[in-house]
């Protein structure tokens, strides 16, 4: 957890990485590998292809909601919870009036049907309560190496699945002492979740996510988050 998350720069960036991550003109001056923009949609459509039902979906770390807005075409409910207020504050404009807006730029949430407007609150991934209730899939994308205990927070959200939902886990493997201890880093990933999530949850799919997370339009950062689907027992 941290105060990076409160910074104006970063929620412009992530506005600009949820809101206009689809558009060519998003790093406009060199030609982009393909398949490489639309990352919170595309963990969010993943999401949605591997739930069997889609009653509830629980967006954690949903930074300012660009995968809650695309959940939202498949689910009857979307919540999406993040600890930093000043993204929430961004997410809810969103959803209430379709825009935000700063001095400088705007942002609009996509014109498409969606079955719901998600609904976001300021939380902790790590000590959820008990009343946010069960869902039928949960995405968690490029949250857990930003988590002082990822591990103690995917037993935690035990109680707010069952049996058949489905649990979507992005990660960009970038373990870091400055947010998770190294005794708590779940390294290397892939098997370390396997330790911990197999006792009550079946590995679906494995897949990597390239996506690229923009400063401002000629720098970005590459990266290939590693992308887990779970089946709850
Ligand atoms: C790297 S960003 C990823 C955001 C978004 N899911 C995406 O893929 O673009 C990590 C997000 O997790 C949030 N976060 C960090 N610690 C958290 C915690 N303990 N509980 C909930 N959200 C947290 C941050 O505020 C930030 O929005």
């Amino acid at each position: 957890m941290t105060d990076k998350y409160e910074t104006g720069v970063l929620l412009r960036q992530y506005l600009d990485f949820h809101f206009q991550g689809e558009s060519t003109q998003y790093l406009p001056h060199h030609p982009l590998p393909p398949g490489v923009l639309g990352y919170p949609r595309r963990c969010a459509d993943w999401t949605a292809r591997h739930a069997l039902r889609h009653g509830r979906a629980l967006d954690l770390g949903c930074a300012v909601g660009g995968s809650s807005f695309v959940l939202a075409r498949n689910f009857s409910e979307v919540i999406g919870v993040d600890y930093s207020a000043s993204f929430i504050a961004a997410a809810r404009t969103l959803a209430d009036t379709g825009v935000f807006r700063t001095s400088e730029k705007e942002w609009g949430v996509f014109s498409d049907v969606r079955k719901t407007v998600p609904d976001f609150r300021v939380g902790d991934a790590c000590a959820l309560p008990e009343e946010l209730g069960v869902f039928d899939a949960v995405l968690m994308a490029n949250l857990l190496c930003r988590l002082p205990d990822p591990g103690g927070c995917l037993e935690g959200l035990r109680k707010h699945v069952r049996s058949g939902s489905v649990l979507v886990l992005m990660t960009p493997c970038s373990w870091d002492a400055a947010y998770t201890p190294k005794a708590k880093q779940l390294v290397p990933t892939l098997p370390a979740l396997r330790a911990l999530l197999e006792p009550w949850c079946d590995l679906l799919e494995v897949r990597d996510f390239p996506f690229v997370l923009r400063e401002h339009e000629r720098k970005a950062e590459f990266t290939v988050a590693l992308g887990s689907a779970w089946r709850v027992k």
